[in-house]
């Protein structure tokens, strides 16, 4: 029998630097890429096109199991395409993010999305970069790191990436959008944020992005390629 498709999950808060680690380390290592929070960002940003009531659940799963999210390499970096069009943008919104935690308290929206993230373990490897990617949807991942950063950190690193690109913005309200958003991730029934017991913690405070990325593929015993 052959080995099971290895998996590096990658799991914290927003702004413990997720995004970005977990992509260079796909990189480095040769694996496949999956932003698990883009798939409930799509779903964010194809109930806001359809007007749908966040209160209404029953619309919200409707909406997860109609819509179709791709993902698409390009030479300005990875695209996001919800029902044929390019949502990348739209995507990253703070008003997006928000939505996409509200949707994702649903049990029904998770357990729907839960096959379409397993897909992505393909060969030679996957980073699975999350919330529960080594709770809930690969538990048998065989390396699993959990990055944290204290809030006002994760606040300021946000406020840089949003002045960086024109976004008007200030810390105070990042830092409130920051801790309401974990709360409500950490406290919700199904999924919550938390550690598996079997993860690496790696605080970032602190660590500039190239010391986690060291210390997370110290982890990967053997690198691809
Ligand atoms: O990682 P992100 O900020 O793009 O995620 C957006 C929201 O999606 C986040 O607030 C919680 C939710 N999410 C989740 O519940 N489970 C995941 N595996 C990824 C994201």
């Amino acid at each position: 029998m052959s080995d099971p498709v290895p998996v590096l999950t990658i799991d914290g808060p927003s702004g413990a630097g997720k995004g970005t680690v977990s992509r260079i380390a796909a990189s480095r290592l040769g694996w496949h890429y999956l932003d698990s929070g883009a798939l409930y960002r799509a779903v964010g940003v194809a109930a806001s096109w359809a007007d749908l009531d966040v209160s209404d659940p029953a619309a919200l799963v409707r909406c997860t199991f109609d819509t179709r999210v791709g993902f698409r390499e390009t030479e300005a970096g990875l695209r996001v395409i919800v029902d044929d069009l390019d949502a990348t943008d739209e995507l990253r919104l703070e008003t997006t993010g928000a939505l996409a935690s509200a949707i994702a308290a649903i049990p029904e929206v998770r357990a729907a999305l839960k096959e379409r993230q397993r897909a992505f373990r393909q060969a030679p490897g996957l980073v699975a970069d999350g919330r529960d990617m080594g709770t809930v949807i690969f538990p048998d991942a065989p390396y699993k790191v959990f990055l944290t950063a204290s809030a006002e950190e994760r606040a300021e690193r946000r406020y840089k990436q949003l002045k960086d690109k024109g976004v008007s913005v200030t810390i105070d309200g990042l830092l409130r959008e920051i801790l309401a958003r974990d709360a409500r991730d950490a406290q919700r029934t199904v999924a919550p944020l938390k550690p598996a017991d079997d993860a690496v913690i790696i605080d970032t405070t602190g660590l500039g992005i190239e010391a986690v990325v060291e210390r997370v593929l110290a982890l990967v015993p053997v690198r691809a390629g």
